[in-house]
């Protein structure tokens, strides 16, 4: 485990994920076993078709005539962001964060860039984009229980547990 002294020690942003442009990063970090262990609770790589699902489920609607009359912040299953974190003096992508309205998924694809408070940060800063966009909660689904780091990361941005299994947790935050 990281040292407290070490959490704040990379400076984090949160940038629009550019499908095309991001796609060779994600299927690397999609293709590492273990960041699939943690993030999907497989080890089956993901290809081009898979990543562009999971991405248009969080960025797109089913419903298109509601779309075309509502506003985008509102209708839109989710936000989906690339982290960065600063290296030298440069932006490097580590990972991906998005929140929808069943879940607030955060990946770094880099092992090597765990436990070091990066995540902590990047979902400190999803929440305060969904408070942007006015919503009133986050929810978290499918954490395995085997995965404490991302456990110990929800519960101490105060999400509460509000089902559990031998399997997986769910958990609400209230913004
Ligand atoms: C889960 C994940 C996003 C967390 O981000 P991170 O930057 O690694 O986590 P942080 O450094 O912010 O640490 C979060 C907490 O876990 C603790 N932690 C770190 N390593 C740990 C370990 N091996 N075991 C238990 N707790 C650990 C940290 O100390 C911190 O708690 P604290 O502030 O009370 O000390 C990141 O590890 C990751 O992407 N993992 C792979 C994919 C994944 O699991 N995604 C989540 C799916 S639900």
């Amino acid at each position: 485990m990281t040292s407290k002294k070490n959490i704040y020690r990379y400076n984090v942003k949160l940038r629009p994920i550019n499908l095309k442009r991001d796609m060779s990063k994600m299927l690397k970090w999609y293709s590492n076993k273990k960041v699939l262990y943690y993030s999907e609770g497989h080890t089956t790589p993901y290809n081009e078709k898979i990543i562009t699902k999971m991405y248009n489920s969080i960025t797109k609607d089913g419903h298109q005539k509601v779309i075309e009359k509502m506003h985008d912040s509102i209708t839109k299953n989710g936000h989906m962001y690339i982290i960065e974190i600063l290296s030298g003096n440069k932006w490097l992508s580590i990972g991906d964060a998005s929140f929808t309205r069943t879940s607030t998924p955060i990946t770094i694809g880099i092992p090597e860039y765990w436990g070091k408070g990066i995540g902590s940060q990047a979902l400190r800063l999803l929440m305060k984009k969904a408070k942007h966009y006015h919503w009133k909660e986050l929810k978290v689904s499918g954490i395995a229980t085997y995965n404490k780091r991302s456990l110990r990361m929800y519960k101490n941005a105060g999400f509460k547990v509000t089902n559990k299994n031998k399997k997986e947790v769910k958990m609400i935050l209230r913004l």
